[in-house]
């Protein structure tokens, strides 16, 4: 569809019974940053597409004290400045005549008596009783407001045909303690059915395809495995520093912001067994299988297998930038990883032998998230005799951002009497083949919190595993009390993390 047309009233692959319900999404930390940046130009464009229903309302509530009219201006240059759609008065319009706002504190019941009336005042006719409630708070509140929801009465048991889901932002916890707390206390009051743990990476379309890809073609899963995979390498760089986000950012660190989750993720769905169908249940069972098949380092393994380091001042894309203990915020002294690198083997029958090496980290020399596929090389070369060079790995990358897409590498005679052999690429890039842009990860997330299907949020024990896997690196980063290497702004980490992969005979792919 292109992007002036205002058609496909529903998303390929939805059923007509599969419609969105008529609901309220009440947004917790409405006047706060996600909410601007991602969550209203979500819903806005999911409005374009005539993905939700006519009857679907917003209420936002912060302690912001703001009118409704203020939070509609809010709403205005959310989209004018954020939405992949340009601003379009009519579809805007709609959307605002169904928008509210309720300001105050999340400990005071009265803020939810509020919320309820503003919930009916909205309500058109009697069918918008099911609501959606994002947390976009800081998570030291979930919990609250989680309780106060229901001290109020506003969540609907499970078996209600009206509906009430939450969906909770990262981070979900500290630690494995902390997140198993939080499950416990999100269960006092909600179902496991009813919690929708957000990991934005699950709703970027090229990591959705990544399931497609293996399980939808008959030629890749044959070889998916230890016999023909070498090794597999997954990147999440990026260019840009902390920014304005150290008082989040500080003490949490890329092992907490990033491997826990967005990584870890990526990690199962390369590495799950096919699910039996492609349901909530069966496909969240295989990727906790994959957590379940990674032992926890112990502390001579975390030595040996981690690299963690912070940069420096340096120069990124040509600009100078200063070093993370200089930004805002950051104490002088800070010792918060901003990259990190880690090898990790998934000690089950399809994976044994072939090492996952994962790497992230913020001011790199550019942004880019990939994972690179190495096959085993050929068992011997027949043309070294005439002269050719030594076959190289073939390396299948799937590109998630950006420059969505996927190649395939391969030796290929170069034109010419002599034999001489050339490493070439098969490129699918999804611009030309589609032609068309992708949902915004959020765009894709709420709707499917809204049409109840959880497939891609994480379940209680997939993040509990996590954490595990998590707890044991910090743990000895904390034992060892060394403060993290260092690496200029605008280069690929410290040296160490080239030895990482050098001590096994390997090299990182270059991005
Ligand atoms: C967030 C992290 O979850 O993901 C940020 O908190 C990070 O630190 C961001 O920058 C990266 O997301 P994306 O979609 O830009 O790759």
């Amino acid at each position: 569809m292109s992007d002036s047309t205002h058609a496909n009233p529903l998303r390929e692959g939805l059923t007509e019974s599969a419609e969105a319900d008529p609901c309220t999404i009440v947004i917790f930390g409405a006047s706060g940053d996600l909410t601007l940046r991602k969550l209203l130009p979500a819903l806005y464009n999911l409005s374009w597409d005539g993905l939700l229903h006519p009857e679907t309302n917003i209420v936002g509530t912060s302690r912001t004290e703001w009118s409704d009219e203020e939070f509609q201006d809010h709403i205005r240059s959310s989209i004018e400045e954020h939405s992949r759609r340009k601003f379009d008065e009519n579809v805007f319009d709609q959307f605002l005549d169904r928008a509210g706002y309720v300001g105050g504190d999340f400990a005071d019941p009265e803020l939810y008596a509020q919320i309820r009336k503003k919930i009916e005042a909205l309500q058109t006719s009697g069918k918008t009783r099911s609501v959606l409630f994002y947390f976009a708070t800081p998570p030291k509140v979930y919990e609250l407001i989680a309780t106060k929801l229901s001290e109020a009465g506003m969540i609907r048991s499970i078996e209600d045909r009206a509906w009430s889901r939450v969906i909770v932002e990262k981070p979900f916890g500290r630690d494995q303690k902390t997140a198993q707390a939080l499950n416990d206390a999100l269960h006092q009051v909600l179902h496991e059915d009813q919690i929708y743990r957000i990991d934005h990476y699950l709703g970027k379309e090229t990591v959705q395809n990544i399931l497609v890809f293996r399980l939808g073609n008959g030629i890749f899963e044959p070889l998916w495995n230890s016999r023909y995979i070498d090794h597999v390498q997954i990147t999440v760089a990026e260019s840009l520093g902390v920014g304005s986000r150290a008082g989040f950012y500080e003490g949490v660190g890329v092992l907490r912001d990033m491997l826990q989750n967005h990584m870890m993720q990526l990690l199962s769905l390369v590495c799950m067994e096919p699910p039996n169908h492609f349901s909530p249940k069966a496909v969240r069972d295989e990727k906790v299988k994959v957590l379940e098949a990674i032992r926890p380092f112990t502390g001579e393994e975390v030595d040996r297998h981690v690299i963690r380091a912070q940069y420096e001042a340096g120069t990124v894309a040509g600009s100078p930038e200063p070093g993370y203990r200089a930004e805002e915020n950051v104490a002088p002294d800070s010792e918060t990883d901003t990259y990190m690198a880690v090898k990790f083997n998934v000690e089950n029958w399809r994976w044994s032998g072939t090492p996952f090496y994962l790497r992230s980290g913020k001011r790199l020399p550019k942004r880019a998230t990939e994972i690179s596929i190495v096959f085993k090389r050929p068992p011997i070369s027949i043309f070294r005799e005439e002269g050719a060079s030594e076959p190289q790995s073939n390396v299948l990358t799937l590109r998630v951002q950006p420059e969505e897409g996927i190649s395939l590498s391969f030796g290929s005679k170069q034109p010419g009497q002599r034999l001489r052999i050339d490493d070439v690429r098969m490129d699918f890039l999804y611009s030309t083949s589609f032609g068309q842009q992708a949902p915004e990860a959020y765009e894709r997330l709420l709707l499917d919190a809204i049409l109840g299907d959880s497939t891609l949020f994480a379940r209680e024990d997939e993040v509990v595993l996590a954490w595990g896997l998590i707890d044991a690196i910090a743990k000895r980063w904390e034992e060892k009390g060394e403060p993290p290497l260092q690496y200029p702004a605008g280069t690929w980490g410290p040296g160490a993390a080239n030895d990482l992969l050098e001590q096994d005979g390997r090299f990182w792919v270059r991005l």
